[in-house]
């Protein structure tokens, strides 16, 4: 088997981290994904929960993490499925109680059968219990009847507070270490190589579903599935923000817009390229297309230490604004636009978010009313954009259906930035070229 780029040992020193940050007296509990049904015996493909994942490396359904910060030490507990040789046949290998330790680093194992007979006694040993309180009712339930087991155990300790587990957890997770960002940097590398596959295969391509093949083949070669549902959209599927159906007509003349990532071990990429499906942009895809680029180079120039996270979308809307002024499909004063926020009917979204385990990744935006702080190891995204609705009344008919998007994916270094995602073509001179392969 291939060796993981995030080593047991970084899984345990992340235990150590949160364990150290919440201090003794504690136990966390975290619980795996649960398993979904599409259609009769159908699953969903199983996808481990970020937070369980993050903490354990462990993407096997039907487990617990228990993490107890004790007074004589830390230990790191897991509840999973035995190893079981006639579900083997069915499903394939289990990690087992024995993976559990050997695999995984963990200090104990148990059934998960036997969850109920010993977690209101790991409860019992703490003054807090650490979850994601309120984000599955059924887990919350569970909690409280271990709670009222407690209560209705003669002389029983019962904690003192049940205690929202996200916030320091996902604090964790904002900054990326040595191997998360390698793992990043081979999901935008593959991610990008995807992005080059389908440009190539426009010119020939009758449909938006061609290019989603295009997409998952390089995916699936490379096995980093992909990490959300890709949007492939030709000429005014462009302009919808979330979609999806990836299954319309090509025409001569349309822009496609793709906007797809894969995941590597995990860590999701987040790339959009936006291209003439014949490989030639006409005179108003261009000027809209080199205004959207324009922005999107200054936004990165604003990725660095120190620097605000809102700062690359203060940049995008200054230069977007004037740029749509400059066309025409604006009209008024630079700064009662910008206040007036005119610029909304063409740019309705944020510049970037945080990427990691998700694609819209944890942390916090803002620090006591504040955008926060830029600090190396953080990874965003940028992706200005401009979506001119193909019935928009308020610009001149050539502009109308027009969508364009262009993502990158940014580390935050000590120096500046690193993007990750630069192997995918974005001006319009390599876009071209590449299309009409010179
Ligand atoms: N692909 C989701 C996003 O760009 O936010
Ligand atoms: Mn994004
Ligand atoms: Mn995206």
């Amino acid at each position: 088997m291939k060796q993981a780029m995030i080593k047991p040992a970084e899984y345990a020193r992340r235990r150590e981290n949160l364990l150290q940050m919440i201090g003794p007296g504690s136990v966390v509990l975290l619980q795996a994904a649960s398993e979904k049904t599409r259609n009769s015996d159908v699953l969903y493909p199983y996808r481990q929960d970020s937070d369980f994942l993050y903490m354990s490396g462990f993407s096997e359904p039907k487990a617990v993490l228990v993490l107890v910060a004790g007074a004589s030490g830390n230990r790191s507990l897991l509840f999973c499925r035995p190893a079981d040789p006639d579900r083997a046949i069915w499903d394939g290998p289990r990690a087992g109680l024995e993976g559990a330790l050997a695999d995984f680093g963990m200090d104990e194992s148990f059934d998960i059968a036997e969850l109920d007979k010993r977690l209101p006694a790991l409860m019992e040993a703490a003054e807090k219990v650490y979850y994601k309180v309120g984000s599955e009712p059924e887990f919350d339930r569970q909690i409280m009847r271990w709670m009222h087991q407690l209560h209705d155990t003669k002389d029983a300790h019962i904690p003192q507070e049940l205690v929202s587990l996200e916030h320091d957890l996902h604090e964790l997770r904002l900054f990326k270490s040595k191997a998360e960002v390698k793992a990043m940097r081979k999901a935008a590398k593959v991610a990008a190589k995807a992005h080059i596959e389908a440009m190539k295969a426009a010119p020939t391509a009758t449909n938006e579903a061609e290019l989603q093949a295009e997409l998952f083949m390089v995916f699936y070669r490379n096995h980093c599935p992909w990490s959300y549902q890709p949007i492939v959209g030709a000429g005014d599927n462009g302009c919808v923000l979330h979609y999806i159906d990836n299954n319309m007509s090509i025409k001569q003349g349309d822009l496609i817009l793709i906007d797809a990532g894969c995941e590597c071990e995990g860590y999701a990429s987040d790339i959009t390229r936006t291209f003439p499906a014949n490989g030639h942009f006409s005179a108003e895809q261009k000027a809209l297309y080199e205004l959207v680029l324009k922005s999107q180079l200054a936004a990165i120039e604003e990725i660095r230490p120190g620097k605000q996270w809102l700062d690359a979308h203060r940049v995008v809307v200054d230069i977007i604004t004037a740029g749509l002024v400059e066309l025409g499909l604006l009209e008024g004063e630079l700064d009662e636009l910008i206040d007036a926020e005119a610029y909304k009917e063409f740019y309705m979204h944020k510049t970037g978010h945080w990427l990691g385990l998700d694609v819209h990744d944890v942390g916090d935006y803002t620090i006591d009313g504040e955008s926060r702080q830029l600090e190396p190891g953080m990874v965003l995204t940028v992706e200005p954009g401009l979506y001119i609705a193909p019935d928009c009344e308020l610009v001149e008919p050539r502009w109308r259906g027009i969508g364009i998007r262009i993502e990158d994916d940014v580390l935050v270094t000590r120096e500046g930035c690193e993007v990750l995602s630069k192997d995918a073509p974005k001006s319009v001179k390599e876009i071209e070229a590449l299309m009409q392969g010179k």
